[in-house]
């Protein structure tokens, strides 16, 4: 098959396809035909720097995410053919990913799905809903009577959660760090721009999706209404931790702090997932696609920064 085989620090121009033994099942693991998949910054950080610590077995086939065929179901309850997302669970990084024809997964990080979304819509759905669907709803207890600010709405991630609080009836404010990007949240009841420091500026919000991150979240939970939840689930302002954080002055009284992961993905959750997009006609914001031949192309993509809304790859038209 041929795969995306990496073996130490990989600039995206130069990424290939190799070569690679289709894997062969065991106990518990199920084989994919991938059809599809999403790319994610985590791939980028893979790639660029983590692919050097020691915990990464290398060669790695990178790929946190994606959608296709049961090839060999082994021994679980899944049957050939049958229609599959898989994600997380250290799928790229403990054990190879996505980045490829075929990949052997753990079949409980495999999830049957009903969809009527073409491949291409499907591959944009698995990791950005899972985490907008957990982080809204695990996390903030999102209401249709809410008040939502997403903090960095102009990403992937960002569009997902207003499309599902707008469908949910969720009145919305959304922020970009760029004016020009302003237009991209015309769906959006408030489109701020974001100067660094919005306390005074915003008000009526309840609930906060923080995706900048560690950066902006004290001056997020200080926008946020009594009894207001802010929930960190991005680090698109490039800071990660919070050094010498003092919860007493950190968080104002009366406001919660949360945050997500989305290593834990559920088959209830990702049902839930596709029943909501169903039911609401929602189309996954899809910025760019490629075909797996451009895959160099799609990595460059990634690591510009430059593509509004998910990167999808094509592994069979
Ligand atoms: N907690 C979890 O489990 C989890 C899961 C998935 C993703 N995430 C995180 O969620 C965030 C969004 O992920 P994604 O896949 O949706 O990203 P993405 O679509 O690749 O978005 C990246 C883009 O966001 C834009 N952006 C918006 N506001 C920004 C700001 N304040 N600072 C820097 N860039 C900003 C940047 O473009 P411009 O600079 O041109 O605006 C950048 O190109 C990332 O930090 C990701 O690591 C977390």
């Amino acid at each position: 098959m041929k795969a995306v085989v990496l073996n130490g620090v990989t600039p995206a121009k130069q990424v290939i396809l190799s070569e690679a033994e289709i894997p062969k099942v065991r106990p518990g693991w199920v084989l994919v035909k991938v059809r599809a998949f999403g790319m994610n910054h985590s791939e980028q950080i893979l790639r660029l720097h983590e692919i050097e610590a020691d915990y990464i077995e290398k060669p790695i086939i990178p790929g946190i995410e994606c959608v296709g065929e049961i090839a060999d179901a082994s021994d679980s309850s899944f049957s050939m053919g049958q229609k599959v997302a898989a994600l997380m669970g250290g799928m790229g990084r403990s054990f190879n990913g996505s980045y490829a024809e075929y990949a052997l997964l753990p079949a409980h990080h495999v999830f049957p799905v009903q969809t009527g979304l073409s491949w291409k819509e499907f591959a944009a759905v698995p990791e950005t809903y899972f985490t907008a669907w957990g982080s809204l709803f695990e996390c903030l207890g999102l209401k249709p009577s809410d008040t939502l600010l997403v903090r960095g709405g102009t990403c992937a991630l960002g569009y997902a959660a207003i499309q599902i609080a707008k469908a949910l009836g969720c009145r919305v404010i959304a922020t970009t760090h760029r004016q020009e990007k302003l237009p991209l949240l015309a769906g959006v009841d408030e489109a701020v721009l974001d100067n660094g420091k919005l306390e005074g500026e915003l008000h009526g919000a309840t609930k906060a999706l923080e995706l900048v991150g560690p950066k902006t979240l004290a001056d997020t939970l200080r926008c946020m209404e009594k009894g207001g939840i802010v929930c960190n689930t991005g680090i698109l302002g490039g800071v990660y931790t919070l050094n010498g954080f003092d919860p007493i002055k950190f968080i104002p009284n009366g406001v919660y702090l949360t945050g997500f992961n989305s290593n834990w993905p559920t088959q209830q959750v990702m049902d839930d997932i596709f029943a909501f997009i169903d039911r609401n006609k929602l189309k996954p914001c899809i910025g760019a696609s490629y075909g797996f031949g451009d895959i160099r192309e799609a990595c460059l993509a990634l690591d510009g920064g430059k593509v509004n809304g998910k990167i999808v790859v094509e592994v069979v038209g």
